[in-house]
């Protein structure tokens, strides 16, 4: 683990949460130089905004549905940011997608979980349940993970790391799904600890990784 400050990363999840589990539990291990920050939800029942509250991280409902106007939404999540002082952003079903002005503002700070390797089965409507179906029913003998920078669109932005996932003969979209999740909880603390150790130079589309 490197003797640096550790990363201020603020979390936006919709579901269940198991991804922002796994950063939080590899921060506790000491696995992961970072600071979960804030964990930043839509949806006020969802699973990360409860693990959040029960382990005493700031915890915000944000919906665009609270706000008269699309500014004052977005001025909200870049207040909440600005005051979290966020240096890293994560998307871990995220199921919104992100103004351009959190984009911008967050350019290059802005990460993404995919659970396939894109740009393969990526884009709207290829989420969750539909992704492994789609790998699936391709006849992919391999699937993967990917972690990418987040831009305007969905599932566009260039990759930091990728991960392959094998595929079995007799698998569902669940049990591939779970295999593929298992993947996920390592490699999202992985590309969070490259951010922290400021190991990640980007170059427009160019990632490289340094030693
Ligand atoms: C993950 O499969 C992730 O790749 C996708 O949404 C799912 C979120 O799962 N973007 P969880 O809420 O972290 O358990």
């Amino acid at each position: 683990m490197s003797e640096n400050k550790p990363i201020r990363v603020v979390a936006f999840a919709s579901g269940g949460g198991s991804n922002v589990r796994a950063i939080y539990n590899n921060i506790v291990e000491g696995k992961l130089n970072a600071l979960l920050a804030g964990v930043i939800s839509n949806n006020s029942s969802c699973g990360a905004l409860e693990h959040a509250r029960h382990n005493d991280i700031p915890a915000f409902h944000i919906s665009r549905k609270q706000f008269q106007t699309e500014t004052a939404y977005e001025q909200k999540l870049l207040d909440v940011l600005q005051s979290l002082h966020t240096e890293l952003i994560v998307l871990a079903g995220y199921m919104k997608m992100m103004p351009e002005s959190i984009v911008r503002a967050y350019k290059n700070k802005m990460l993404n979980i995919h659970p396939a390797l894109l740009p393969s089965f990526g884009g709207r409507g290829l989420y969750g349940h539909f992704v492994h179906q789609a790998v699936l029913d391709y006849g992919c003998k391999v699937s993967g993970v990917t972690v990418h920078l987040v831009d305007a669109e969905y599932d566009t932005g260039a990759p930091i790391l990728q991960r392959c996932v094998p595929i079995k003969d007799d698998d569902t979209p669940e049990t591939l799904a779970a295999r593929v999740l298992e993947e996920e909880h390592k490699i999202y603390s992985d590309a969070i600890q490259l951010f922290a150790e400021s190991r990640v130079k980007i170059d427009r589309r160019k990632v490289t990784i340094l030693k």
